[in-house]
């Protein structure tokens, strides 16, 4: 197969900052995918209605003339979150998931949560009104070893609060573990999970052997290869469990560059090529829709995008700026360490 035509594809999980920086990686998004789920770690970070309606405004008047593109919003879990807040910004369509970052997880996640007991009301009014909670899954037990804190999470905090909050409905976002890949699928289907581009595609060798590699550090950071074979297998399995949230984060070249560098991957502007790699390296190529186009909405309870979307392979190997430039200053694309074959077509 040397074309594949899909619906326009959905972002899941995305960070388009705020200001020169939403203005430089906004049309990356827009030129590929339909809609994407924004992540409200701001500086401040989103965590009230009024303020996701506010941010929503801004991108989209940041969306260059010609272009379209849903931001679908999200507020910012707090153990000061206000539980009709979050059911008044659902109920008018301004917000469509509450994010959870344990605090200290990872960029800006100083006001998330500490104590769970503190959050149980806003998750029990989440259960009642179908609104999904996006969580960053990893605990920040400084006794927990950094490639193990996925794994302990799910049996310290996302287990116990799943059972606590029965119909809560769940995505774990860009799992990269087995362990994840094998509790999602334990589960029944109100849990998802979203899964990266970069981690279908480094493991924690890409880091750190032959030179440290600040632009393919990221959170969760990339495990072994034995859990990114997982990940590709979960991703390319069709599964509707499984859906594209590319986690894209950019961060200016000099904070990533930096002896105490950024986490995050810039993948906006490449994911679809990257994607139609990996899954035409697994036979799996049909399962492309499945996995950027159709399980996310499915999730989401939101309707597959009209418009298509199709890929095609070439001879000649993609071309993609090895950098964005922007009044935020460079932002680094992912570079995939290998030529890739498959281009959007205009
Ligand atoms: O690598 C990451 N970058 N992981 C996150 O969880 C946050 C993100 C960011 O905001 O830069
Ligand atoms: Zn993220």
């Amino acid at each position: 197969m040397t074309q594949i035509t899909l619906p326009r594809p959905d972002d899941w999980h995305l960070h388009l900052r705020d200001g020169a920086m939403l203005e430089a990686v906004l049309p990356e998004s827009a030129r590929h995918f339909a809609r994407a789920i924004i992540m409200p770690n701001l500086v401040p970070p989103v965590v009230t209605g009024a303020q996701a309606a506010a941010y929503r405004e801004r991108i989209l008047a940041a969306l260059p003339a010609g272009m379209r593109f849903t931001p679908l919003m999200t507020l910012y879990l707090t153990e000061e979150t206000d539980p009709a807040d979050v059911a008044a910004a659902a109920a008018a369509g301004i917000v469509t998931a509450v994010k959870l970052y344990p605090a200290g997880a990872t960029t800006n996640s100083a006001s998330g949560v500490r104590d769970f007991d503190k959050v149980r009301g806003v998750l029990e009014k989440m259960a009642e009104i179908g609104l999904p909670l996006c969580v960053h899954g990893e605990v920040t037990d400084p006794a927990v070893d950094i490639f193990d804190r996925e794994a302990v999470f799910i049996d310290r905090v996302l287990d116990p609060v799943r059972r606590a909050t029965p119909g809560l409905r769940v995505v774990m976002e860009h799992i990269t573990t087995k362990d994840g890949v094998d509790y999602v699928r334990s589960q029944s289907d109100d849990l998802g999970a979203t899964i990266t581009t970069h981690h279908l595609i480094i493991n924690r060798n890409h880091i750190l052997v032959g030179g440290i590699k600040p632009h393919y550090y990221c959170l969760p950071v990339a495990k072994r290869e034995s859990h990114r074979l997982a990940l590709v297998e979960a991703a390319t399995s069709g599964e509707a469990r499984f859906f594209l949230g590319t986690d894209s984060a950019p961060h200016a070249d000099p904070a990533k560059e930096s002896p105490c560098g950024c986490a995050g991957c810039f993948t906006a502007t490449n994911t679809m090529p990257l994607l139609a790699h990996v899954f035409e390296a697994e036979g799996r190529l049909a399962n492309l829709e499945a996995f950027a186009a159709r399980n996310g909405p499915a999730f989401y309870r939101l309707p597959v995008n009209d418009e298509m979307l199709t890929l095609e392979k070439t001879d000649t190997a993609a071309q993609w700026p090895a950098k964005i430039f922007g009044g935020a200053g460079p932002v680094t694309v992912f570079d995939p360490g290998f030529p890739v074959y498959w281009h959007v077509k205009p």
